[in-house]
């Protein structure tokens, strides 16, 4: 029921907004620490700390839904999980941008709904993905529109771009971490970068989808990202009127996400799939 919903939605803000003020209130403080001691990483701190604030609220909140986090917590999940919901959450998406202050990382906190008849296996259902350093939340439950909330409680609505053309779309796109994944995502860059106005790497795949929900980016592609990147960000672009898709007709999988205004949907999810095969091939 939307009233039930509404609450989840509300818990997944309040959530995402307390570990957002938190990771970046500790920052200072916390990098003066780990450079002093080589061997802790700011990154993995604090990550750990935020996932451990998060996973704390929401088992108080919900015992009976599973957690699962970037920073493992999967065990967890499957222990405790008995109403059929899972809480996915990234305790900071742009974790680079988060050690060098470059002002684009975030909290994403998304419950998603395991649907063994859908291909992919699970749909977000309501999500928040707090941008920490602007302070607003984006967040959206299933048919309850896309939102902003700003810092002073004020709420806007987000809407995707009315884009029609790839050569003058802005797309976004991301790169991960894995070695072993980056030949590929430059190779595929090389395809996409002539045909379209622009690209952008902001580093933070959460608030790139958020992005495209807001009409500032007018699409976004990335090959190879993890569940906790997309989840809270997939559920606000799709309500904000956006879609969220695969490679080849395939639903968002961890593969590749595309992102996308519905006036260039069809252009840049065929660009995407004709890229897939090159870099398949290569
Ligand atoms: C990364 C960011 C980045 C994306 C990578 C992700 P993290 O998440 O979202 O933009 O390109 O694929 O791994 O590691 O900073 O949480």
């Amino acid at each position: 029921p939307q009233e039930e919903l509404r609450e989840l939605e509300e818990l997944a803000v309040s959530v995402a907004a307390e570990a957002a003020r938190f990771v970046v209130g500790s920052r200072a403080a916390e990098l003066e620490v780990t450079t002093k001691s080589s061997d802790v990483d700011i990154v993995t701190v604090m990550d750990a700390r935020s996932q451990e604030l998060l996973g704390r609220r929401l088992r108080e909140a919900r015992p009976a839904d599973g957690f699962f986090g970037e920073e493992g917590g999967a065990d967890a999940a499957a222990a405790g999980a008995t109403s059929g919901l899972t809480w996915v959450v990234d305790p900071i998406d742009g974790t680079v941008n988060y050690l060098y202050g470059f002002p684009q990382y975030a909290v994403s906190v998304a419950l998603v709904e395991c649907d063994p008849t859908t291909p992919g296996g699970w749909r977000p259902i309501a999500g928040a993905v707090a941008d920490a350093v602007a302070g607003s939340v984006h967040h959206a439950r299933l048919g309850g529109g896309a939102w902003t909330r700003e810092p002073d409680g004020t709420e806007a609505p987000l809407h995707v771009s009315d884009a029609t053309a790839l050569a003058t779309s802005l797309v976004g796109t991301g790169f991960g971490y894995d070695a072993a994944k980056r030949g590929r995502q430059a190779r595929a860059l090389v395809e996409v970068l002539p045909r379209v106005r622009d690209i952008r790497r902001g580093g933070s795949a959460a608030l790139d989808l958020c992005h495209v929900a807001a009409g500032r980016l007018d699409g976004y592609y990335e090959m190879g990202i993890n569940p906790w990147d997309m989840a809270a960000g997939w559920i606000v672009l799709t309500e904000a009127g956006g879609s969220c898709t695969g490679a080849e007709g395939a639903p968002p999988s961890t593969d590749c996400v595309v992102a996308a205004a519905p006036g260039i949907r069809e252009a840049l999810t065929g660009l995407v799939d004709e890229v897939v095969l090159i870099v398949r091939n290569d």
